[in-house]
């Protein structure tokens, strides 16, 4: 018999702070299986298939989706092709803000992980599902042009024509219920003049993808010209994408654009190598912005507010380069900042609840948790193997306040949560459609919820298969749905999109998390890809490890 003080001190930090807070997170036992975040991928993937808009290809492998909407912008006087792209969840409205967002999550996986994608047989894949992607973008502004004066936001219409308080009632991608091959009414197309925050996503887009493709050259160089365009673009013509009273406000409401600044030119620095967007990147006036209107859910990486994904992804230059003088401080301040919210999410803090079951309670218990805890499991995996990476002591970690922690901490904290959402909760459920033996069946999607089986029903008539407490005919693989209560409740209700519904950036961070989790743990990240453009720095001697309380 050991002692309990021998046995603590054998099993080191980590059960120590466990068993004194009495976390749950360890309730149900772990068996990490590498194959099953293999599994997971290829079908977290395949969701971004079933959400192709436009003429697919011959491949496309998802047997009840067809060509759909390929009248999108014939009816608008410029940039009048918009067929393509991505519907952005269960109805038909294609939304760049989150779909960009999306693409970029995607194509910083490929550039940090490839060989894990070429390892689980996925590269060829996601790249092609990126491709789809910014090819669209590419489609909603003049990227003939060096200047430009508008950018298409949206294609389809929501809940609202400009009163929230009277929601139409009109044909529309929301009000109407049909598989998106069938839609036949007229989809708006909105643009927008001042819309920073957007036209700065979708630079980061359009930059990181940039490198994704560095080997196709012509494309490659396509992408940053479009990337710079836009983000001179965000930078003249101030103002948030979301104004009151649309559709954008209502669905994916952006806080500010202070993030989105930092980001884009963060991504534009590492696709050119031109030191003015790292200036611009770590100038404190931005950072300052950028952290009072940081938003309701802070913290946290999301669709909405990316200055965490941008402290890390310049954590990485301050690791491995650690550029001095005009960087160096904010630099500083970044890698401090991103160190002290990982700390946040180890179970040994308080910051974030969990719920009994252990899910990290990130949006503070409202709904549709998953797409922040997706994101958080990403960063903290890539922290932990930057840590590594940078580490040559062989005993990577971090401090929190006065602790020092093992990098491991980061990683299991990551792989619970990803296999709670796999399905290790109390109701022993996956939230990834077609993983595991209990999925979700009743999706919130029109395309999975209506037999392709040659009727074509009309925007009312498709109504009786959103509201039937029948199970979706197709099987919508590899959607991520919104996620479980702070109950770790879970209704599987079509017409409750507060638990059934899949999008886009919330499948991204899924994908880039799995990825990032699977294969070898010395597989690790590619170090020098993404610096490949920047020209060489001398380097000052290596920084110290961050250190600061939560
Ligand atoms: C789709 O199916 C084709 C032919 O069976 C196969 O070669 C391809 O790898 C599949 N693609 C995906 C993304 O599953
Ligand atoms: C795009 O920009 C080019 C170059 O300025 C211009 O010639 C062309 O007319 C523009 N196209 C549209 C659709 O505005
Ligand atoms: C959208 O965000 C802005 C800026 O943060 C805020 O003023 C506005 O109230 C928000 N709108 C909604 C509907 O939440
Ligand atoms: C770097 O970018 C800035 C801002 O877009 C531009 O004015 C400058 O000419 C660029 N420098 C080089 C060397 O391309
Ligand atoms: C979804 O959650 C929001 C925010 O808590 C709430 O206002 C709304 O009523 C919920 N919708 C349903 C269908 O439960």
């Amino acid at each position: 018999m050991v002692s309990r003080n021998a046995l603590m001190w054998m099993a080191g930090l980590l059960m120590v702070a466990t068993f004194l807070t009495g976390s749950n997170v360890h309730a149900y036992p772990l068996t990490p299986s590498k194959d099953n975040y293999k599994l997971a991928l290829h079908k977290a993937l395949m969701f971004f298939n079933a959400q192709r808009s436009g003429r697919l290809p011959r491949h496309n492998n998802v047997s009840w989706r067809s060509d759909s909407c390929l009248r999108d912008g014939k009816f608008t006087d410029t940039l009048n092709d918009l067929v393509g792209g991505y519907y952005d969840a269960g109805n038909a409205i294609k939304f760049n803000f989150p779909a960009s967002f999306a693409m970029t999550m995607l194509s910083w996986s490929v550039i940090e992980y490839s060989a894990k994608y070429k390892g689980a047989g996925e590269l060829a894949h996601v790249k092609d599902i990126i491709k789809w992607g910014t090819d669209y973008l590419l489609k909603t502004f003049n990227n003939s042009a060096d200047s430009i004066d508008r950018v298409i936001d949206q294609v389809g219409l929501g809940n609202n024509d400009g009163d929230s308080e009277n929601p139409i009632t009109t044909d529309g991608d929301i009000f109407c219920w049909m598989r998106p091959e069938d839609i036949d009414y007229i989809r708006p197309v909105t643009a927008c003049h001042a819309c920073s925050d957007l036209a700065a996503e979708m630079a980061a887009s359009l930059a990181a993808a940039s490198i994704v493709f560095k080997d196709q050259k012509a494309y490659s160089k396509k992408l940053v010209h479009g990337a710079k365009t836009l983000f001179k673009f965000s930078r003249n013509e101030r103002g948030r994408y979301s104004f009151p009273g649309t559709d954008a406000e209502l669905f994916y409401n952006s806080t500010s654009y202070w993030d989105e600044f930092i980001w884009g030119a963060a991504w534009l620095y590492y696709a050119t190598g031109n030191n003015s967007y790292l200036q611009l990147a770590t100038t404190s006036g931005l950072a300052k912005h950028a952290a009072f209107s940081r938003g309701p859910i802070h913290g946290v990486l999301s669709w909405d507010n990316k200055l965490l994904g941008a402290q890390v992804l310049l954590t990485r230059l301050r690791l491995f380069i650690n550029p001095g003088y005009p960087y160096r401080e904010t630099l500083r301040r970044f890698h401090n900042e991103a160190n002290t919210i990982m700390c946040s999410y180890l179970p040994y803090f308080t910051t974030f609840k969990r719920t009994k079951g252990g899910l990290i309670q990130l949006n503070h218990g409202k709904p549709k948790p998953l797409q922040y805890v997706v994101n958080a499991a990403f960063l903290a995996t890539l922290y932990s193997d930057y840590l590594e990476a940078a580490d040559n002591t062989k005993s990577a970690g971090m401090f929190c306040g006065p602790s020092f922690y093992s990098i491991d901490v980061l990683r299991e904290f990551a792989k619970t949560q990803i296999n709670y959402i796999l399905g290790k909760n109390p109701k022993k459920l996956s939230y990834v459609v077609g993983f595991g033996n209990r999925f979700p069946t009743h999706v919130h999607h029109r395309g999975a919820s209506i037999p392709n089986n040659k009727i074509k029903y009309s925007c009312d008539g498709g109504w009786k298969w959103r509201d039937t407490s029948k199970p979706n005919p197709n099987t919508i693989d590899g959607a991520m749905v919104a996620g479980p209560d702070k109950d770790d409740g879970f209704h599987d209700v079509r017409t409750n999109n507060n638990y059934t519904e899949a999008t886009l950036a919330g499948n991204a961070g899924l994908v880039a998390a799995l990825v990032a989790l699977s294969g070898d743990k010395a597989t690790g990240i590619d170090k020098n890809t993404i610096f490949n453009a920047i020209p060489p720095m001398f380097p000052t001697p290596p920084p110290p490890p961050a250190s600061r309380k939560p």
